[in-house]
């Protein structure tokens, strides 16, 4: 660990990164203007079809909703800043897509896409409104011994579920000029070459292997509310989040449980937003399958405090409340919470303080998380060509600005936030891509190891 002199040890290990990296990549090590010399990579070539390729439809791109600046979804907050001419928002702008498409109210209120998870015969009452999830940590988050689980019910219609076969669908749902969506007239289908360079894309961004729990933390209440989380007789949050993945605990839902599938009962909320704020209120999402189970997606929580409003319903927007909820009547009388009562004798009961703490815990480790990205970033801007370096360094001042939010949005590690808000400082864009702001970028790096020491309990 580098405790003593970080500064100079952080440029040490981000220069070796950096010459690992274009020995890896056989890719010049300078930044270099945009010409491109060598074919672009599968994943490279994942990325430009995610950003740009509209597939002859309405205009909207993959990253219209699962924005690389909002880690990779979409939050109210973010939709606020987009103008009317963003093409998220076709419903109010072109007439085909007036009726039956999406929700406007609802999809700026609470950032909640239709979705017609049943067919679309019927566009005007069998549909859902649904949050946009993030697509980080996807190599982590969607295998399960029933093959993969994509989407927030698990159900990645159509087809088997695949990255691939959920792209095909996206496009169906998301892309078309007119309601018709009639594949050669009002969109196009994606390529095989295209499905595989998207898949390859999306399991190449985010986190990609799990964290080990527990982390030793400097703050007692963030190892309090860390105990709590992994404690089979209070919060009972690691059966199902193991090492706060989206997989279950190995030790108790049995070997390789993999990603499942639970009705943990949030459509059962009372007042959610969706059906508060405005018409259309949706019909119950009823989840996996035709006819609904009611089941939903376990989620990975390690990228969850940055990217609220929680749940497949964008039923709360914030941590806090989200890890609330399993005090609810809602939860506890679900078949989930019920299964808990029976196995343990007891629901789940959290105190304030105790909800507090765990999502404390929540924040840490997504504040860690924002670290590590940051720096990936950070250290891929120095090696890509200029065009790629600037999205790095716009994502890598993204993360950071996350990371400072969920902290300093609990009063949490108050001297990581300083750290922090330098390494913000050295992420800017820079006008030239020199020597001179390759030392920049390389003192970003130390920043933010700093901050990430400053989270961690000191090394003995
Ligand atoms: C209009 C907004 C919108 C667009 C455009 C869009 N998505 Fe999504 N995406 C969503 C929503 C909403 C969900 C949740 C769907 C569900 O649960 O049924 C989702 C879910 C996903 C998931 C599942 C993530 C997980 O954790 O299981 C993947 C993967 C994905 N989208 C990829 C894509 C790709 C690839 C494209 C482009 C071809 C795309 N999306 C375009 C809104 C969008
Ligand atoms: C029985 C399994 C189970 C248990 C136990 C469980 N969860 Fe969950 N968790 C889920 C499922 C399934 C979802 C998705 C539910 C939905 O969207 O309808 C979820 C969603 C979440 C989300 C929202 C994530 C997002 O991206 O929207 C948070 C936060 C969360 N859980 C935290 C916790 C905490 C904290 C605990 C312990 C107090 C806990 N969970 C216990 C299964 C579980």
């Amino acid at each position: 660990m580098m405790i003593g002199r970080p500064g100079l040890a952080g440029r040490a290990i981000a220069r070796g990164v950096a010459v690992l990296f274009c020995a890896a990549a056989l890719a010049a090590c300078e930044n270099t203007p945009d010409e491109p010399t060598e074919p672009p990579t599968l994943i490279e070539r994942g990325r430009q079809i995610f950003f740009t390729e509209t597939f002859d439809g309405n205009g909207r791109t993959c990253g219209t909703c699962h924005r690389a600046e909002d880690n990779f979804g979409l939050s109210p907050n973010f939709i606020a800043t987009l103008p009317l001419e963003d093409p998220l928002f076709v419903a109010e702008t072109v007439d085909a897509l007036k009726n039956g498409f999406e929700a406007p109210v609802q999809m700026r209120a609470h950032g909640l896409i239709r979705e017609n998870l049943d067919g679309f015969e019927d566009l005007e009452t069998i549909f859902t409104l649904r949050g946009v999830p993030h697509t980080l940590a996807l190599r982590t988050s969607i295998a399960s011994p029933l093959g993969p689980r994509t989407g927030w019910s698990g159900d990645g219609a159509p087809g088997d579920g695949s990255l691939r076969a959920f792209s095909v669908g996206a496009v169906i749902q998301h892309f078309p000029k007119s309601t018709n969506r009639v594949a050669g007239v009002d969109f196009r289908l994606p390529t095989e070459e295209e499905l595989d360079a998207l898949e390859a894309f999306m399991l190449s961004i985010g986190r990609q292997e799990e964290i080990a729990l527990p982390i030793q933390f400097r703050d007692p209440l963030v190892m309090r509310g860390q105990a709590i989380f992994m404690d089979n007789a209070a919060g009972r949050c690691n059966v199902c989040h193991f090492n706060a993945g989206a997989n279950g605990d190995p030790r108790v839902l049995g070997p390789n449980p993999g990603n499942l599938n639970f009705n943990t009962g949030v459509e059962d909320l009372p007042d959610l937003p969706s059906h508060v704020t405005g018409q259309p209120v949706p019909p119950r999402d009823d989840g996996f399958g035709i006819p609904g189970d009611g089941t939903f997606n376990t989620p990975p929580l390690v990228e969850a405090a940055d990217t609220g409003p929680f749940f497949h319903n964008n039923a709360v927007a914030t941590i806090e409340e989200a890890v609330g909820f399993y005090n609810s009547a809602a939860f506890n009388n679900s078949p989930a919470g019920q299964l808990i009562r029976q196995a343990t004798g007891s629901g789940i009961a959290l105190e304030a303080t105790q909800v507090q703490a765990i999502a404390s815990f929540l924040r840490a480790i997504n504040a860690l998380e924002n670290i590590r990205e940051a720096t990936a970033r950070l250290q891929e801007s120095l090696v890509a060509r200029e065009a790629r370096a600037a999205e790095a360094l716009l994502q890598t001042r993204a993360e950071i600005d996350d990371a400072i939010e969920v902290l300093s949005g609990a009063s949490l590690s108050g001297d990581a936030v300083l750290h922090l808000r330098e390494a913000r400082r050295l992420s800017a864009a820079p006008r030239r891509y020199d020597d001179a702001w390759r030392t920049q970028v390389n003192d970003a790096v130390a920043a933010l190891e700093r901050a990430r020491t400053r989270i961690l309990a000191p090394a003995d």
